[in-house]
């Protein structure tokens, strides 16, 4: 009764929603994709940053380039998907800022000029931006597998050669295959989670 949300919507992004490591031979279309990212870019980031880059990774040679610094099942998971994408943070975000965030157009200088805070503040905006990606590929009635499970210093040799872009996750998407899903694991409760000072 709390929430706004409608109830089937609830449980299409959280409640029935779950990591899927299987899915069907369905294709995922870059105009799915572009729907996912033109729904989940109104979600905010500092400053309106942006920082996350998309990577959607379609042929055979690419898929193989990629699995090859894939950990355990992960590379096998992720050669049976319809589809699959590498999450990266831009680290030359700060170019964008003046048309970004025009309210204060000396921010790019102001507060990004220096490489390493610019890691550290992209890389947290980018990652808030998988979190909504997401809930994105749900909104779209999709599943995702998201993957930390890879040498990410070996993908950034293997697409980003310039050093200007550090990969960070790696998401399967498409609909469900057949057992798709592990056991849903438990949940903190409310009051694990949540202190009020
Ligand atoms: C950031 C992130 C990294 C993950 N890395 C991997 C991974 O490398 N391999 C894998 O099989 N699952 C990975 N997972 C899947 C999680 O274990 C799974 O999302 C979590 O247990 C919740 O499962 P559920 O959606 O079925 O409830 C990852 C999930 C997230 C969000």
């Amino acid at each position: 009764m709390s929430l706004a949300l409608d109830a089937a919507a609830q449980d299409l992004l959280f409640r029935e929603a779950q990591t899927a490591n299987t899915f069907t031979d369905e294709p995922v279309t870059d105009e799915q994709v572009q729907a996912i990212y033109d729904l989940v870019k109104y979600a905010p980031t500092a400053f309106n940053q942006s920082p996350l880059r998309i990577t959607l990774v379609r042929s055979e040679d690419a898929r193989k380039r990629l699995v090859a610094h894939a950990m355990g099942a992960n590379g096998s998971k992720t050669l049976a998907a319809p589809l699959t994408v590498v999450l990266s943070v831009d680290l030359d975000f700060h170019e964008k800022l003046p048309r970004l965030f025009p309210a204060l157009p000396n921010v790019k200088d102001d507060f990004f000029s220096e490489a390493g805070y610019r890691e550290v503040a992209g890389t947290q905006n980018a990652t808030l931006q998988a979190g909504y990606f997401i809930l994105g590929i749900r909104a779209a009635g999709l599943a995702a597998g998201p993957m930390t499970g890879f040498d990410f210093t070996g993908v950034d040799k293997e697409f980003f050669g310039d050093g200007k872009q550090k990969s960070f996750l790696v998401i399967n998407l498409g609909k469900p295959g057949a057992d798709a899903f592990f056991p849903r694991s438990p949940r903190l409760s409310f009051d694990e989670a949540a202190t009020t000072v």
